[in-house]
């Protein structure tokens, strides 16, 4: 049976580290696995996120256009696999937009509920890894990287809020996440990551 997967956490989390490998011992498994990201997912969704990752713009305007990438990827790549009993693995998906443009941002909530019932009402993923992880952490394993996005470049204040909108929507909702401790060392998390796969 199909699964969607999703990999939520703060810029420096750790979630395209962990991404490749986690895919491939779900093959190793037996299952049909797709790895996909938002915003993106899709070539119009991947000119979109080099509009959001680049240019200024409305913060309204922001979430409209990461839903609207989603929309696109939800219909064209993540429901056919689904529906061909593949497996997705998505690095980002809705969460990323209540943390970012919800608490980073500090858009009213009820408005990211609205699109996200909109855009995709009869679907969630089945498992969402939160790579949970102190701001400071985080930042510190960014600094290598010499050309940070728009996103990337905000303040710690700014994180401290993504992080804070990560744990408001792992309440709402929390027996559809797995929380992991992002400051481990790769290893420590590589081996908790095989606990969850050898669990769904
Ligand atoms: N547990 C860890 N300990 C130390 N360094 C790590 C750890 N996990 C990842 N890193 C390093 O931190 C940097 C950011 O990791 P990664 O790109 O996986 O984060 P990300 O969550 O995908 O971030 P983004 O949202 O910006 O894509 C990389 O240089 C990676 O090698
Ligand atoms: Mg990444």
């Amino acid at each position: 049976m199909s699964k969607f997967i999703t990999f939520e956490g703060m810029d420096g989390a750790g979630k395209s580290t962990h991404l490749a490998w986690f895919a491939d011992a779900l093959r190793q498994r037996g299952h049909d696995v797709i790895v996909t990201r938002e915003p993106g997912g899709t070539p119009l969704g991947e000119q979109l996120r080099e509009i959001l990752l680049n240019q200024p713009m409305n913060i309204g305007t922001e979430a409209l256009l990461m839903f609207a990438a989603r929309l696109e990827h939800i219909e064209q790549v993540i429901k056919p696999a689904l529906r061909a009993g593949k497996w997705v693995v998505s690095d980002r998906f809705s969460d990323a937009s209540f943390a970012y443009q919800g608490g980073g941002r500090g858009l009213d909530w009820d408005k990211l509920s609205l699109l996200e019932q909109w855009v995709h009402a009869d679907l969630q993923p089945d498992v969402t890894l939160f790579f949970d992880v102190p701001v400071e952490i985080a930042r510190q394993r960014l600094t290598n990287n010499a050309s940070l996005d728009r996103f990337e470049q905000e303040q710690a204040d700014f994180f401290e809020r993504v992080r804070a909108g990560y744990h408001r929507r792992v309440s709402q909702n929390p027996q559809r996440y797995v929380v992991i401790d992002a400051a481990q060392t790769i290893n420590e998390i590589k081996r908790k990551l095989e606990v969850i796969i050898s669990s769904i």
